[in-house]
């Protein structure tokens, strides 16, 4: 029997199995709309059989997009049209999510196929970036943000309730904040990038009080009975590890307190220089540790795009959702494909009706 095919309930929302879409921004908006190109790709996401489709990093202010093509949620207009884009991943029977977020200093980029470094000073495509302080990421993404006042801190935390009232009103029922990867949130968190000396900065107390003050405003918002997460990078492979490890766990424990209802393990991204040791499932023990220390759910990704390996992941109790991302990229269905693989009766049941009764029978 497969662990990666037994559904998985959060709060009152069912998966049907442990295979989730993790956010991967396609960078095709205008000015922040999602439009057809994210209608097809997120259709065709859920008709392969994940349980959870989590639509990309979408800004909750225009400063906060990486890049000119990031979707955005930061008004009504831009909220409605993610309203095919729900309805199409429901009709599929997968989950709709979505990770709302704000890229702080390593906002105002390039796409990633048209460089993946700072828009050039001078040029408009391009806008002042914030941040907890004057610091630039590093070499590519070296523009200096302004560090934010204590009333840009207070607006973009209620832009982030803001944007979580307005995808659970047009659908969503799951919501990922964005707290890793470098940018806004992680950057408060991080040491590295955050040499405030107001409550905001200076100990792991103060670079906690914006991801903290941030999640109790949204679950204020969010229904109580739909599943509240976020995505945390909980160490940076900066030879700090175990001391960084250890804090994030204590803070995924207060995270836990203040309403969370799962973490998605992640990296931090903060340091240009990280050693990070890529290679197939490398975070499954750190997520591990993070779900036994903070007796939390916990899903994670990088490199379980596997079958034996997303299966091994749930088997051993890793993880409780394995987040699969460029492997659906390659193949739509891969759910399908891993249930093939894995022995799974019934496999093409994976898949839609309309695809699944043909496949079963002949
Ligand atoms: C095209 C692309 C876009 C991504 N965009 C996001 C994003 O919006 N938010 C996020 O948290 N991670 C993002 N990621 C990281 C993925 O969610 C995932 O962690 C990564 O692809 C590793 O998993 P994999 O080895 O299964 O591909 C992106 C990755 C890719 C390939």
């Amino acid at each position: 029997m497969s662990a990666l095919f037994q559904p998985f309930s959060l709060k009152s929302v069912t998966l049907r199995n442990r295979i989730a879409v993790p956010p991967m921004c396609q960078y095709s908006a205008i000015e922040g709309r999602a439009n057809d190109w994210h209608l097809s790709h997120y259709a065709s996401m859920a008709r392969g059989g994940a349980g959870l489709v989590i639509v990309e990093a979408t800004a909750v202010s225009p400063e906060g997009r990486i890049t000119p093509g990031c979707t955005g949620i930061w008004n009504d207009d831009l909220a409605e049209a993610f309203v095919p884009v729900v309805q199409a991943i429901k009709s599929a029977g997968s989950v709709p999510g979505i990770q709302i977020g704000h890229a702080g200093r390593k906002a105002s980029a390039n796409r990633p196929w048209e460089g993946d470094d700072h828009i050039a000073d001078g040029d408009k495509r391009g806008w002042q970036t914030i941040a907890p302080s004057a610091l630039a990421f590093g070499p590519g993404l070296a523009k200096i943000p302004r560090a934010m006042t204590l009333d840009d801190i207070a607006r973009v935390r209620q832009d982030f309730v803001d944007a979580a009232k307005r995808a659970r009103d047009v659908g969503f029922e799951w919501l990922e904040l964005h707290f890793a990867h470098g940018y806004l949130a992680q950057s408060f968190f991080a040491a590295d990038s955050n040499a405030r000396d107001d409550i905001y900065g200076g100990s792991v107390e103060n670079r906690s009080r914006f991801l903290l003050e941030t999640l109790k405003a949204v679950r204020e918002v969010w229904p109580e009975n739909l599943p509240l997460t976020l995505r945390f990078g909980v160490l940076e492979f900066d030879g700090r590890d175990e001391q960084t490890l250890i804090e994030s766990i204590d803070l995924t424990r207060q995270f836990k307190r203040a309403g969370l209802d799962m973490i998605s393990v992640s990296i931090g991204f903060s340091t240009p220089t990280a050693q990070i040791p890529w290679g197939p499932a490398f975070l499954g023990p750190i997520a591990q540790r993070v779900r036994r220390e903070a007796d939390i759910p916990v899903s994670s990704a990088w490199g379980f795009g596997t079958p034996e390996l997303a299966e091994q992941a749930v088997k051993n109790e890793q993880l409780d959702v394995v987040m699969i991302g460029k492997a659906h990229l390659a193949n739509p269905h891969w759910a399908y494909a891993a249930a093939k693989q894995l022995g799974v009766e019934r496999a093409s049941w994976t898949l839609p009706a309309p695809y699944a009764h043909w496949l079963e029978r002949y």
